[in-house]
């Protein structure tokens, strides 16, 4: 096992390539269909509760199992307690299943920027006969893979951190502009009104509410990339002198204002041309197109928009072939770039299926859920909480919270005036709350498969 020599260049470059990794689809096209579908503004309230309570320390801790540790997700938990190398397992295993559906997504994009470019006809059916057809989303989602292959080979400060250096403050730039406009659109108070304030009619039983629960929980895990050995493996580029309490609050800051910012980009939009909030995935490939054709010069600017959109989703799924292909690396003889190459291509075959299910052929279906949806599910409410609940023990009980300060703190060179708290979230109310919530909603989703 080798430890990691790579390093991030500056600060500035660590910033944008864990914002990069937390600020993806997930911001972009996950957040608001979810936020449409579970209800609208109570949503996003649980939603940050969980940011505050879950998300914050999680990610804090993560960082700094990678930086003391030095090395890929699974041998950095290992190194902390040679018992716990399972806690970045998670992420290995995770990051299969996320980019089986991710790259899925991602490929649409891609689909989209050339579609919005040559066919001015892009009208809301489009989406469903485009992802329900067999060979042509496989194709996309390959490019999109390769594209993730060729920045993962080049290494940490060469690839990843050079494209999210640029790209993260032009999506920024892009979409704000994005949501001034929807904001003007007729009738686009009551999108806001849907996003923003609370209507607890949609909140009809205790089993509704938990539902809207596990999905903010499940968001919040997706949105800022943890419990997936992600930030460990970027922790471990870091040098010594950043400081991570600083880092976590300004990257959970940019994710949660992306995301914000996004909501209020599409479902003003929706409520608009009359969409449904509650249509589910294909909620942004239907919408943007609808806003873009409103406007002069709309084939130019959608296309502009779905290349940021791909960039964000590239800055996010190299994070996540970065983990694997780091630990490839540490444990194989194999170079980084045959590395990349094989991790991708066990990749695509997932993702074959998982794109199929989408529409081709729905009977691939696990439960009552298509592949791709259950790839979502498995990865964002099972995968990524289990592994966020176990670096929790790891960091509050087995490692200890004075070891963990002292990383944060670098032997108390810098302030951390949020300690208590830390430790009281990192050792009670995180995992209390995700066992709870795991453990009720995995009744329900099994319950059903036995009926
Ligand atoms: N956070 C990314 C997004 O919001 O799109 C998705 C993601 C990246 C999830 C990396 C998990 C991960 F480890």
């Amino acid at each position: 096992m080798k430890a990691t020599k790579e390093q991030w260049s500056s600060k500035f470059g660590f910033i944008m390539a864990a914002a990069g990794s937390a600020i993806g689809l997930g911001n972009l096209w996950k957040f608001p269909y979810i936020t449409g579908t579970s209800g609208g503004a109570v949503f996003v309230a649980v939603y940050i509760v969980f940011l505050l309570l879950l998300g914050i320390p999680i990610l804090l801790s993560e960082l700094a199992i990678g930086r003391f540790a030095g090395m890929n997700a699974i041998d950095s938990c290992a190194k902390i307690h040679p018992r716990w190398g399972f806690a970045g397992a998670f992420g290995v295993i995770g990051a299969f299943g996320v980019m089986a559906s991710y790259s899925v997504v991602g490929g649409w994009v891609i689909r989209y920027i050339i579609n919005s470019f040559t066919d001015t006809n892009m009208n809301s059916d489009y989406f469903t006969s485009f992802s329900a057809q067999s060979f042509e989303p496989i194709l996309w989602m390959a490019v999109f893979l390769l594209l993730n292959c060729l920045i993962v080979k080049s290494g940490v400060s060469n690839g990843i951190e050079k494209v999210s250096t640029v790209l993260l403050p032009l999506l920024i730039i892009f979409l704000i502009a994005i949501m001034i406009y929807s904001l003007t659109l007729p009738n686009a108070a009551d999108g806001v009104k849907f996003f923003l304030v609370p209507d607890f009619s949609a909140v009809a039983s205790l089993s509704d509410f938990m539902s809207i629960v596990f999905n903010a929980m499940g968001q919040v895990f997706f949105s800022l990339s943890l419990g997936m050995g992600t930030l460990i493996t970027y922790g471990s580029y870091l040098p010594k002198d950043n400081n991570l309490a600083s880092s976590t609050v300004t990257i959970v800051t940019l994710d949660t204002i992306i995301a914000i910012i996004s909501g209020l980009a599409i479902l003003p939009a929706v409520f608009s041309f009359g969409f449904e909030p509650t249509e589910g995935f294909g909620l942004m490939f239907r919408t943007l197109p609808a806003v873009f054709s409103r406007i002069t010069g709309g084939t130019i600017i959608a296309t502009a928009f779905f290349i940021l959109v791909l960039f964000a989703a590239l800055t996010s799924s190299i994070s996540l072939l970065e983990v694997i292909v780091s630990w490839v690396c540490s444990n194989t003889k194999l170079t980084r770039t045959w590395a990349s190459v094989i991790v991708t291509v066990l990749i695509f075959i997932a993702g074959i299926f998982s794109s199929l299910s989408v529409g081709a052929i729905p009977d691939i279906k696990i439960g009552n859920m298509s592949l791709f949806e259950f790839f979502n599910f498995f990865s964002d409410k099972i995968i990524m909480p289990l592994g966020g609940l176990f670096i929790c023990i790891l960091t509050g009980y087995v490692w200890g919270i004075d070891n963990a300060v002292k990383e944060i703190t670098n032997n108390g060179r810098f302030k951390f005036a949020a300690k208590k708290l830390f430790a009281f979230s990192i050792r009670y109310i995180a995992p209390a709350l995700i066992a709870v919530i795991f453990a009720s909603s995995l009744i329900s989703f099994i319950l059903p498969l036995f009926r």
